[in-house]
């Protein structure tokens, strides 16, 4: 039986979490663009280091009347609970969370805090103001490391059982849990969304590849960890947040989606295509930015491949990607290039203070 609706579900005011973060930005953008999203949208956001609301000026200049930013942080559950009784959202986006492998290495505490803590907040929250209604519904949105890692062979797919390996990817299968319970326990209607790495503008430079777009605009060496042969699947930010809508739209309630793009690159292989398609515009040889590539220490616990296989969302919900990988990350460096006063205001933050105690000066090494 197909799980997809009869009639496209109606969003009215929308709750997006972390709106001011890499994808959440990218899907307030959009959403707000649609011609069949006549709704508003809250982005309720803590502006931790990973969060800009810069990101989001052109849209509050084009979209005023129906966009509106609330601070606060989803740990406190007064705060969640007041953004419900005082502006009725019909339905939530769930972005908000700590992102970063890395940091969930070196700080996992903040990961348990936001990732499962604030997710059971927002649940709680959203229990309490909208009862039994069922036309709400909570989109919780999730990633592809919460099934583990791949050998050579074989794709995740929705009903890869859960084998999450890093506090990070840990926190995020223990927030899925507790959508998926409130859904069996409570009836609070939900749908879940498990992606494959992003890629695109305003994503903060600590992910593989603005780091590595970063340090070749500043001539610096390119961290590449172990041997570069750990394999990801890279979605441009745009196809995902329109996957969201898509199944935010589309799905019956109580189902999960996965998406991704079938774009497999191993680190390396990554890394040598953004370095030939740098050169050039760089006024450098493809080899010129070869070389400056730096075998580091590996990270601990590297999960060793990641690979969508996305098939079900595009058979019966309709969605697939448009972007190209080559293509993505041309548009993806011509932007940090470009906008190089975002880049320097988000990095002036936390971050910087961040990076120095764990890794000095120069960034990891
Ligand atoms: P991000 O780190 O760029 O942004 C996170 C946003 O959440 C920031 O704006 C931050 O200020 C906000 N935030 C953090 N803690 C908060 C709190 N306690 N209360 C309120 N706001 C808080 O993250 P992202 O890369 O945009 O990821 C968004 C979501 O997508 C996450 O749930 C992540 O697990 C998921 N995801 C990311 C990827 C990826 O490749 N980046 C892939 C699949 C899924
Ligand atoms: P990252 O962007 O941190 O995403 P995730 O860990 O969620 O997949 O890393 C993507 C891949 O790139 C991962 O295999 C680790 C590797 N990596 C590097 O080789 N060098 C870097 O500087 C970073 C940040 C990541």
């Amino acid at each position: 039986m197909s799980a997809a609706l009869d009639k496209p579900r109606k969003l009215g005011t929308l709750l997006v979490t972390g709106g001011a973060g890499f994808i959440g930005s990218h899907f307030i953008r959009r959403v707000l663009d649609r011609t069949e999203f006549t709704g508003s949208v809250i982005n309720f956001d803590a502006l931790t280091y990973a969060g800009n609301p810069e990101s989001l000026a052109d849209v509050v200049e084009k979209h005023r009347s129906r966009y509106r930013f609330v601070k606060g942080d989803l740990v406190d559950r007064e705060a969640v609970r007041r953004v419900f009784q005082e502006l009725k959202p019909d339905a939530v986006v769930h972005f908000a969370a700590e992102s970063h492998v890395d940091r969930s290495i070196h700080g996992p505490e903040a990961f348990v805090k936001t990732n499962i803590l604030g997710t059971f907040n927002l649940l709680e929250s959203a229990r309490e103001a909208w009862k039994d209604r069922s036309d709400v519904l909570f989109h919780h949105v999730s990633t592809d490391e919460v099934f583990g890692s791949l050998g050579a062979e074989g794709f995740f797919t929705e009903s890869t059982p859960y084998d999450p390996r890093s506090p990070y990817s840990a926190s995020k299968a223990a927030a899925d849990h507790l959508v998926r319970a409130a859904w069996h326990t409570f009836h609070l209607p939900y749908t879940l969304t498990n992606c494959s790495n992003n890629y695109g503008s305003h994503c903060f430079p600590e992910k593989m590849i603005p780091v590595m777009v970063e340090n070749m605009l500043a001539g610096k060496p390119l961290p590449v960890y172990g041997e570069g042969k750990n394999v990801r699947e890279w979605i441009h930010v745009e196809d995902h947040v329109d996957g969201i809508f898509t199944v935010m739209t589309r799905s019956k309630p109580g189902e999960t989606w996965l998406l991704g793009s079938g774009e497999e690159r191993c680190n390396l292989d990554l890394v040598h295509a953004l370095c030939d398609l740098a050169g050039p515009r760089l006024g450098k040889t493809a080899a010129d930015m070869r070389a400056l590539i730096t075998f580091v220490k590996d990270r601990p616990g590297h999960d060793h491949r990641y690979a969508i296989d996305a098939s079900r969302v595009k058979r019966e919900l309709g969605w697939s990607p448009r972007w190209n990988l080559e293509k993505g990350l041309e548009a993806t460096f011509d932007w940090y290039r470009a906008n190089r006063t975002w880049v320097e205001r988000v990095k002036s933050g936390a971050y910087r203070d961040w990076m120095k105690q764990n890794y000095g000066e120069r960034g990891p090494s």
